[in-house]
């Protein structure tokens, strides 16, 4: 008896966790990635790189300190670009393309900036990342308020 109400806890327990679809469980594009204050230092933070493609940037732009986002895939073909602490750019193994700081696009066959993730505080000061609203930047496109955040 205990047997076969076991068999029928484990069956009911598998019918109702693969009944529900896991996107609704949880969103893969948000990421938490930490809290504002952590990303104070103006530079590049990798910790993301390899996870989720990501480089987190405290950059001087327009007399203000921001926090933004980029993809890390380089716009000529997609690789996996890396950071360069000696040179200051962002390096694509690839084809040779180099990035700066702000993530332009310096030299190489990379056609346009890296692409930026839209930012937002949460509570707690917690910073959200979307990697699933990303913003192409190119000649003439100014970015959008939610693709950095003044710190
Ligand atoms: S994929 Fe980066 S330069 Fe070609």
């Amino acid at each position: 008896m205990f047997f076969l109400s076991s068999v029928a806890g484990l069956w009911a327990f598998l019918t109702l966790r693969f009944s529900i679809p896991s996107a609704v469980c949880r969103d893969r594009s948000r990421l938490i990635v930490g809290r504002l204050s952590e990303f104070n230092t103006e530079g590049v933070y990798t910790h993301l790189r390899d996870s989720h493609g990501i480089w987190l940037v405290c950059i001087r732009a327009t007399g203000q300190r921001r926090l933004m986002a980029y993809r890390a895939t380089c716009t000529h073909l997609g690789c996996l670009t890396m950071w360069s602490q000696a040179d200051n750019e962002f390096h694509c193994p690839c084809h040779g393309s180099a990035f700066d700081l702000s993530g332009n696009n310096l030299r190489g066959p990379a056609p346009r900036p890296l692409d930026v993730c839209t930012l937002r505080i949460l509570d707690d000061d917690l910073v959200e990342v979307n990697t699933a609203r990303t913003f192409r930047r190119g000649p003439g496109r100014a970015l959008p308020p939610d693709s950095y955040i003044v710190l």
